[in-house]
């Protein structure tokens, strides 16, 4: 049935936790409770973990959990597939952020199938688009030095809250048009939303991103400015303005995918490079391969997934997926796919080009992406221009957050 953006229903479709909401037609040999974004093994070292179930699991399989009960796809053949055809596995109410089911909201453009989508994406693809970004480069670059200026005599940092954090954060409130000055609440807002595991936690977190968001839409509507917020409370798509849950959900989804994404991945790179000179030494010596190493690092450190909901019945290996499951392809799984990327924990700057999933592929592929590579293609080229040799000060012991957005929780460096 199409959608009807501006007056939202939450899905009818179950929501299946636990052992006993197994539904019947999943075979008993294909379930498991992974723990995946929050058991204790993976916790210790979620890649690794990720790159191991391709040896210790199925390549489908139905995992129980906490959070919810879903297929869970490892192979990058079968992501492929399902990320390609929406018009099987449908995003409609794929998210798990909770929301008030008497003021329901889609998160837009995500929970959007098409042909709707492309109406959303129309109204700001020119600013994330590849031009759109490169005007962004000269402030990037300065911030990334003004940030480096800060610590760099001090031999030491905390990646994550000196460089990696403010770098992405500052810049994307800037494109928004939202205030540099909620700059921390706004991170510790994204963190209890997709990190808490905890659904009464999303929930009241949720209520005040939803405060805050509504009065900063409400400002822009009445003062516009050149920021996205303002962008989208203004766009009217075929002469049709947006209505006020279309605008409210459009925004907000923004605010949750472009605040902690972009600094998980450069907790993990740099973590990484830190544990590995030999690889910072190759990327210095070979400046001009700077995209691929970053397509590689992306490919090893790839930090989130792609949730559906199935709305038709569908075999895939030989396994009966039906109307109404919930799939996750575990995207950074897929990456360590030994059959397209042979020794695949090797972080390889020579590899043969093939697709990725770190930002997903098909209708619904990352709308950041090209701001996300330009941000982390000048921090890597700064940071490795000054601060040539580093390594994890001694004696840290490294936590990884739970939950969807996959990174250590702080990255303590010295050089
Ligand atoms: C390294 C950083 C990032 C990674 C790894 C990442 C990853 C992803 C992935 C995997 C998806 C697809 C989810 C799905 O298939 O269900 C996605 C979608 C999306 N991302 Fe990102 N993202 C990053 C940065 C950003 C940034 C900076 C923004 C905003 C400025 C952003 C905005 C979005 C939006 C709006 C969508 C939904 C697109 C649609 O449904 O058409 N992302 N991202």
């Amino acid at each position: 049935m199409p959608i009807d953006a501006a007056n939202p229903v939450p899905p009818t479709y179950p929501r299946r936790v636990g052992m006993d909401q197994v539904p019947a037609h999943v075979p008993k040999d294909l379930i498991r409770s992974a723990g995946i974004t929050f058991g204790p093994e993976f916790l210790a070292a979620p890649h690794a973990y990720m790159a191991g179930l391709h040896d210790t699991m199925p390549p489908i399989f139905y995992d129980v959990g906490p959070m919810g009960n879903a297929w869970q796809v490892l192979k990058h053949e079968d992501a492929l597939h399902i990320l390609r055809h929406p018009e099987t596995f449908s995003n409609a109410g794929a998210t798990p952020f909770p929301r008030d089911p008497d003021d329901y909201f889609y998160f837009i453009p995500q929970e959007i199938d098409p042909p709707h989508h492309r109406k959303y994406r129309n109204i700001v693809d020119p600013v994330f688009s590849p031009q759109g970004v490169l005007k962004l480069e000269g402030k990037v670059r300065k911030l990334a030095n003004d940030l480096i200026d800060q610590f760099i005599d001090a031999g030491s940092c905390e990646f994550t809250e000196a460089y990696g954090r403010p770098l992405p954060v500052m810049v994307f409130l800037d494109i928004m048009g939202l205030p540099q000055a909620m700059r921390d609440t706004f991170v510790e807002w994204a963190m209890a939303l997709l990190h808490s595991n905890d659904r009464a936690t999303m929930a009241e977190t949720m209520g005040k991103i939803t405060a805050y968001l509504k009065s900063a839409i409400a400002e822009k509507k009445a003062q516009p400015d050149d920021g996205v917020v303002s962008l989208i409370a203004h766009a009217a798509p075929g002469g049709v303005p947006l209505s006020d849950k279309e605008v409210f959900g459009f925004v907000c989804f923004l605010f949750i995918g472009g605040l902690d994404t972009v600094f998980a991945s450069m907790n993990n790179i740099w973590l990484y490079l830190a544990q590995n000179p030999a690889k910072v030494r190759e990327m210095i010596a070979d400046p001009d391969n700077i995209n691929a190493q970053l397509e590689e690092l992306l490919r090893v450190w790839s930090v989130t997934f792609s949730g559906r909901v199935l709305i038709q019945d569908v075999e895939m290996r030989g396994v009966q997926l039906k109307k109404d499951d919930r799939v996750t392809c575990v995207l950074p799984a897929c990456n360590f796919d030994p059959e397209v990327f042979p020794n695949p924990r090797e972080v390889d700057f020579h590899r043969p080009r093939k697709t990725t999933l770190a930002f997903t592929v098909g209708v619904h592929s990352c709308m950041g992406a090209h701001l996300a590579r330009l941000e982390m293609k000048i921090a890597l080229q700064e940071w490795l221009r000054r601060i040539p040799e580093f390594a994890v000060k001694p004696g840290t012991r490294i936590e990884y957050r739970p939950g969807g957005v996959v990174g250590p929780e702080a990255v303590p460096l010295v050089w």
